[in-house]
């Protein structure tokens, strides 16, 4: 029986999750597939991100604008590339949770995923 988000070990859960369907993902996987990235700095940010976004842990420093900009720099992101991240987010909060914050959580990503792109693509 599946359960709503509720605690960090829920977000831990969904991060890993959710990483190892991206880095495997044909489209996805040549963002993490570079000696610059750390695959476990990565994961430990996205728990704060989320924790942050949910819970407003406030443990979380960043820019993910900067972030991706400086991905696109490298590697040009396009729109397919978040299509495909957003349907294997959903897919993944889908597979292991249901309740409010499992909507609420797909509902932030897609806003962030859109504010993300129009920075990116304007
Ligand atoms: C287009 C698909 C995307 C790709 C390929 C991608 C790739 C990456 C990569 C490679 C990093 C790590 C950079 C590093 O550690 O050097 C990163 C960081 C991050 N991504 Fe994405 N990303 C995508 C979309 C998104 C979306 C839609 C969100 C929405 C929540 C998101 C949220 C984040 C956050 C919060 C970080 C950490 C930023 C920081 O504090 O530096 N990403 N992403």
């Amino acid at each position: 029986m599946k359960k709503d988000l509720l605690n960090k070990k829920d977000i831990k859960k969904l991060v890993h999750s959710f990483f190892e369907k991206a880095k495997h993902d044909k489209i996805l996987e040549h963002f993490f597939n570079n000696v610059n990235f750390n695959e476990k700095k990565h994961i430990a940010t996205m728990c704060k991100f989320w924790e942050n976004a949910l819970f407003y842990s406030g443990n979380y420093v960043g820019n993910p604008m900067q972030t991706h900009m400086d991905i696109n720099s490298k590697s040009a992101l396009n729109t397919n590339h978040f299509s495909k991240w957003i349907q294997l987010f959903n897919e993944t909060v889908d597979e292991l949770f249901v309740g409010e914050n499992a909507e609420t959580i797909k509902q932030k990503a897609f806003n962030v995923s859109t504010i993300l792109q129009i920075r990116l693509f304007k």
